[in-house]
């Protein structure tokens, strides 16, 4: 096979930096990227090229962050590395918002402008950031450019912005709550401020938390400070007791996923354990990108070792000797800590071989995404960890039959593995006990928009929905609340008369909503939700994978007809009616959760809240 390559050169830098991901190259670098490929690729008739595709995305990654844009000369290197024909490794690259194909300058702003920043000042702030440095793509601001974002997780502390910054030592970071002076001084070449790590849950200390006990509390660096706070204990007992009882607490405990589908986790795992292919993977899905969404990241962050004991756990318990990590690429804080954190626990024993001097050995790999909301869908999320666009699976077969590298694989969002050393440290029948039959134990939610002090919040199943917004200092000043978006984009609006809703599975799914993610986002009677709507619809235009009809004209359709809705003298009800009939053909025919849901919030807003007026 000829891989097609183009005469551009990698400059020395470039290698350096892609060496530094994939090693050196065994014979040395002659330069010629086309006699690379070839030379390799007759070892083995390429297998052992094949089976290194999953670095794909760690090196363009490599390259992305030491030049600020992925060079044709640096993409040939990388493929001839790898054996990957550019022309596929280029569609790879440009599927993802965070690598640039063309060349661009090394420090990009990124500022979100969506519905939880919204009425915390981002569209104020987006357009001071205009008057100041030019508008979105322009370098008038000096060293850099500057963009809108979709959430960046940080809600609690928006308006927020991402800045990528490119360059030997230079590290991306996050800025929240921005100012336009803030950003403006980062545009001209000034070092991004220190984001405080603290103070995402108002609730720290209290003696009634589970999964955030730690948080705020312990030190998120220093797993010494992990076990005095009952770190390892979960991994201890789970070892004692052995596989197949870790499997029963899990089944007994009834737990629920928490990244939005609520599938039992216990019945995954067993699954999974009981698949005869071998090997079996293990994977922590930490991309949380569904906007309004960002307890995992304050987990990551604040409890990173938790993370890394967790995944341990369920490594033991499904049979599997390697996890991946698959971390939203906009999260370089947790992605620092975590990889601090697995380092300190290979170096204690706690990972690697023979973990706690038994017959078990685990290994975690950390993967960065790189800006594409559907690559948390789990078999997208496998697709990208093999280094390929993020296009989601038809599905079956199950990841627990065929996942990762075609292997049984069991997949969780980090607040679910999180639970488990809750399940393993008290018992299954112990922590069914709290909650609600059907929706066990408690539940991390994301508090943010108008109340008066946003974060996450851990409650019981149960708690209702007004329950949570006291806990949260009630609306800002006092207001009257006009909406609650629940569950992120992909959830549904609900109105002031639903704050005695409970927040559970089952309470959730009687009104017709979902709680997804624990997104749990307020709006006061100021915030005009109309453009909101417009908002969610080109969220979900942009992030659609485009790989199927529906989806990807359906939320172009559906971007369009709320365009004309809030243009003067729109046709309310043929719209209203248009919008219809697509969530209608989008939830029928989308290979994916993703087009299934893009209609969900803004049909809610509309049926319910009656936000153009005449309902539908
Ligand atoms: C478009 C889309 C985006 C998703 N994003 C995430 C995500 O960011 N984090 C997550 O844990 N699950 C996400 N999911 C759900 C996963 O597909 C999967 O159900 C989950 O990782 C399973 O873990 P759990 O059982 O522990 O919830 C997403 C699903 C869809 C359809
Ligand atoms: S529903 Fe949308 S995101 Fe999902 S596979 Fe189809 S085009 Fe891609
Ligand atoms: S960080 Fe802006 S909406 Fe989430």
């Amino acid at each position: 096979m000829d891989l097609h390559f183009t005469k551009d050169e990698p400059t020395a830098d470039e290698r350096d930096a892609v060496d530094a991901v994939l090693g050196a190259p065994e014979s040395g670098w002659r330069g010629g990227a086309r006699d690379a490929g070839a030379d390799t690729r007759q070892v083995d008739g390429g297998r052992a090229l094949r089976e290194r595709r999953h670095l794909l995305l760690p090196a363009l990654h490599a390259l992305q962050g030491r030049r600020g844009w992925i060079s044709p000369g640096g993409l040939n290197y990388v493929c001839a590395r790898l054996g990957v024909p550019p022309a596929e490794a280029h569609g790879v690259a440009s599927f993802y918002a965070m690598f640039a194909t063309k060349e661009r300058p090394a420090t990009v702003v990124h500022v979100c402008d969506d519905v939880a920043c919204s009425p915390r000042g981002a569209e104020e702030l987006c357009r001071e950031l205009e008057r100041r440095c030019g508008p979105p793509g322009s370098t008038q601001g000096g060293h850099g450019t500057w963009q809108r974002s979709p959430c960046l997780g940080l809600c609690e502390r928006g308006p927020a912005a991402f800045v990528q910054q490119a360059g030997r030592g230079r590290e991306d970071a996050s800025l929240a709550p921005a100012s336009a002076d803030a950003l403006e001084a980062v545009l001209r070449g000034r070092d991004v401020p220190a984001r405080p790590g603290e103070g995402s849950v108002p609730q720290k200390g209290d003696p009634e938390l589970r999964l955030l006990a730690r948080v705020d509390v312990a030190d998120p660096g220093s797993l010494d400070d992990y076990r005095a706070h009952g770190g390892y204990r979960a991994l201890r007992r789970a070892l004692h007791v052995g596989a197949a009882e870790v499997l029963r607490e899990l089944h007994d405990s009834r737990l629920a996923g928490r990244g939005g589908a609520a599938f039992p986790a216990g019945v995954k795992w067993k699954a999974v354990a009981e698949a005869p292919a071998r090997p079996h993977y293990l994977i922590c899905n930490a991309d949380e990108s569904e906007p309004g969404t960002f307890k995992d990241r304050v987990l990551m962050e604040q409890d990173p070792f938790a993370v890394v004991e967790a995944m341990t756990i369920a490594g033991f318990a499904v049979g599997a000797e390697r996890g991946f990590l698959y971390v939203r690429g906009e999260y370089p804080e947790a992605t620092r800590r975590l990889a601090h954190a697995i380092a300190e626990a290979r170096q204690r024993g706690f990972l690697g071989p023979n973990i706690l001097e038994r017959d078990f050995s685990f290994e975690i790999d950390i993967r960065r995404g790189a800006g594409a909301y559907i690559c948390g869908e789990e078999t997208a999320l496998m697709e990208s960890i093999e280094g390929r666009r993020g296009e989601p699976r038809n599905k079956p077969p199950f990841p627990v039959h065929v996942g990762l590298f075609g292997k049984p694989t069991a997949i969780n969002n980090v607040e679910t593995l999180v639970n488990v050393l809750e399940v393993i440290a008290h018992g299954g029948e112990a922590y069914a006990g709290r909650g609600t039959p059907a929706s066990t134990g408690t539940k991390l939610f994301c508090l943010s928009g108008c109340v008066e002090r946003p974060g996450v919040y851990e409650v019981h199943f149960g708690a209702t929905l007004g329950e949570l917004v006291a806990l949260g200092g009630g609306v800002r000043g006092g207001r009257p609340l006009q909406a609650v978006l629940l569950g992120g984009a992909a959830g549904a609006f609900v109105g002031a008369a639903d704050l005695d809703m409970p927040l559970t599975l089952e309470g959730a799914r009687e009104r017709g909503a979902t709680l997804g993610s624990g997104v749990v986002l307020v709006f006061d009677d100021t915030v005009d939700l109309k453009p909101l709507l417009a908002r969610i619809a080109a969220f979900f235009r942009d992030e659609s994978c485009g790989q199927c009809v529906p989806c990807r004209v359906g939320t172009v359709r559906q971007e369009e007809a709320l365009a004309r809705l809030l243009a003067p003298g729109a046709d309310v009800l043929k719209e209203q009616a248009l919008l219809a009939e697509l969530e209608q053909v989008m939830k029928d025919a989308s290979i994916c959760g993703l087009g299934q849901t893009a209609s969900g919030a803004i049909q809610s807003a509309i049926r319910r809240l009656g936000v153009f007026g005449g309902r539908a």
